[in-house]
């Protein structure tokens, strides 16, 4: 329970160093010192990898990671590739302990081809390090959308069924231990019932075959830090089920 408090702890500090504005530019974040040993990493992603194009092992039908990032990339499927500079398949390591699953890359995600590296992305790895977890290590991390809607606007639900597929497909490949969805939006199109992200926090839920959990998005917690404690919470329960607890 101490270690729980003090990896609590950490998080806020780490939080707090947001705002601070120290972790800005190059500075990269420490990953926090936590008691037990990470889970051990189904396979390490070979240097440069991380784009999708992982040396994952292929299906029985042939399917592999890098075969879905290459659709992806040249996907024009629905209108969100008219704007976008790069698609953003995800990335990560295969067989991970968890698959996070966002919304659709914003705008630092679209010049990168990455997943989750702007303002929102530092602080989603934070949160991730607090339960040691890690997108290098044994995490994937991809979005229901891969190419930038305009201006950042919500997907629209064509947008979406367009794109699920590339997601499902990588679900089946990557075979996470569990998922977590970050964000209303992505909640609402993974459980196929639209409401506030409270009341999706409440239940239990499977995906695919995986367990599925649900917090919300850390953008909103950077505008409302009163959201803070419950993503705590949703992030021991998934910490917990990881343990086997
Ligand atoms: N927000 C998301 O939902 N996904 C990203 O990849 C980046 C920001
Ligand atoms: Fe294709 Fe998905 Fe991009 Fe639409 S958002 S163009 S479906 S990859």
């Amino acid at each position: 329970m101490s270690d729980l408090r003090a990896a609590y702890w950490r998080l806020l500090r780490l939080t707090e160093d947001y705002f601070d504005g120290q972790t800005r530019g190059e500075r990269r974040y420490a990953v926090p010192e936590l008691p037990a040993p990470a889970p051990a990493p189904a396979r390490q992603p070979a240097a440069g990898a991380a784009r999708g194009a992982l040396p994952a092992r292929p299906a029985a039908n042939g399917e592999t990671l890098s075969r879905v990032a290459g659709e992806v990339a040249a996907c024009r499927l629905c209108r969100l590739c008219e704007g976008r500079t790069n698609a953003v398949p995800g990335e990560g390591v295969p067989n991970p302990a968890v698959m996070v699953i966002g919304e659709g890359p914003g705008a630092v995600e679209d010049r990168s081809g990455r997943p989750f590296v702007g303002p929102a992305g530092r602080y989603l790895d934070r949160w991730l390090a607090a339960i040691e977890l890690d997108r290098r290590r044994n995490c994937f991390i991809a979005n229901v959308v891969k190419c930038r809607p305009p201006g950042n606007r919500d997907p629209n639900p064509d947008e979406v069924a367009a794109c699920m597929p590339y997601l499902a497909r990588q679900i089946d490949l990557l075979r996470p231990r569990a998922l977590l969805a970050v964000g209303r939006v992505a909640a609402d199109r993974l459980l196929g019932v639209a409401r506030p992200l409270a009341a999706h926090r409440a239940g239990r839920y499977e995906h695919r075959g995986r367990p599925l959990f649900v917090t919300y998005h850390p953008s909103a917690v950077l505008r409302d830090p009163s959201l803070r404690a419950p993503v705590w919470e949703d992030l021991r329960k998934l910490r917990a089920f990881l343990d086997g607890a």
